[in-house]
């Protein structure tokens, strides 16, 4: 396959990107963020129906390529929020017929870790640290298994809450990072691993009753992300020892945050039975993007056993706003 591009709508950002032989041409991306309070779904589709052609052209500008030049097209297709999701199938379709080309529909949670294999990653542990999601995935027989996940709200959303709840907007993580370098006081907060799996909606409610209270922020911020970070480090180590693979990956926009680079590095390094190398894919492919969907993609097109479908066949294509990771066959590996 030449060229494919990639279409990312599942929540906040749209984003298109290019790829061609495994390599990324351009990734351009305009995400919706609000001041105060937190993502209203059709707010958010409108966002990206206002942006797409924008994004789309130059995104082919930033390749240096023309609409003719693309060989098929790849979308998010779930999960995520319905409206928004509609919004990057419905515009993958019309390319899909404009240009005559196939159309590959792409898991956006899978799409997050096949893109870390730039990083040289092969078969990583992957800590999938998402606004709606937080797994440990890890490939076995034909799946990407779920080795633990979130018991209620993905951890970006929880930090996201807290953030909203102490007036700032969405997204809150980069600001209550910036916050937490400056906090000086561990406070003692509840540490919730059950199993393989963490649990973070009582402490968004700790929190908030602290914040209340008038504990400093800074100080709550620092301690939230030493509790909360510290659970998925531990988390992640488990799935390492029972898998006993030797790569661990950080995926996801909550990814971008260095204190929690520097907990999975200094993990990595400190195993006593057996070396782990760590690897962590530039920002740019942190937070949703267009190319990481150009990225599997194309190499779900370049595979005879994954699904494609022809201009012919759209009216079989949809959306799936609750697809889990370890639903999807993984028919390229
Ligand atoms: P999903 O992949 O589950 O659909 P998503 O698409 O909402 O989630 P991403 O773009 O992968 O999410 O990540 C967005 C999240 O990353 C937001 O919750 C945001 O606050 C968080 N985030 C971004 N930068 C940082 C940071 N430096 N520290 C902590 N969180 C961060
Ligand atoms: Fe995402």
């Amino acid at each position: 396959m030449a060229i494919v591009i990639g279409i990312e709508s599942t929540a906040h950002t749209f984003g298109v990107g290019v790829v061609r032989n495994g390599e990324i041409l351009s990734n351009v991306k305009r995400v919706y963020t609000t001041e105060k309070g937190g993502i209203i779904p059709v707010e958010a589709a409108r966002h990206h129906f206002n942006n797409k052609e924008e994004v789309y052209f130059e995104a082919l500008d930033g390749a240096g390529i023309e609409e003719k030049d693309i060989d098929a097209v790849a979308f998010s297709q779930g999960p995520g929020l319905p409206p928004c999701l509609l919004e990057g199938m419905n515009f993958a379709k019309e390319l899909s017929q404009k240009l005559k080309k196939p159309i590959a529909p792409v898991n956006h949670c899978i799409a997050h870790l096949e893109v870390g294999r730039i990083t040289g990653a092969k078969d990583p542990v992957m800590l999938y640290v998402s606004g709606a999601n937080t797994q440990i995935i890890a490939y076995a027989s034909g799946k990407y298994r779920v080795f633990g996940e979130t018991l209620d709200i993905g951890v970006g959303n929880f930090i996201d809450n807290f953030a909203r709840y102490i007036g700032i907007g969405f997204p809150g993580g980069p600001a209550i990072q910036k916050l937490a370098e400056k906090g000086k006081n561990y406070v003692e907060i509840p540490y919730k691993v059950k199993g393989m799996d963490v649990a973070l909606s009582g402490i968004l409610t700790n929190l908030k009753h602290k914040a209340e209270k008038g504990y400093s922020l800074y100080d709550l911020a620092y301690s939230m992300q030493e509790t909360v970070f510290a659970m998925l480090v531990e988390t992640a180590e488990r799935a390492l020892a029972h898998t006993g693979k030797k790569e661990l990956l950080l995926g996801g926009g909550v990814a971008c945050n260095s204190r929690l680079q520097e907990m999975c590095r200094i993990m990595c390094k400190e195993r006593k039975t057996g070396k782990v190398r760590f690897f962590c894919p530039p920002k740019s492919l942190l937070t949703d993007n267009g190319a990481m969907i150009a990225y599997l993609g194309e190499i779900m097109l370049n595979n005879e056993r994954c699904m494609k479908y022809s201009p012919k066949q759209l009216r079989m294509v949809d959306i799936k706003p609750r697809q889990r990771t370890d639903e999807v066959e993984v028919r390229w590996k």
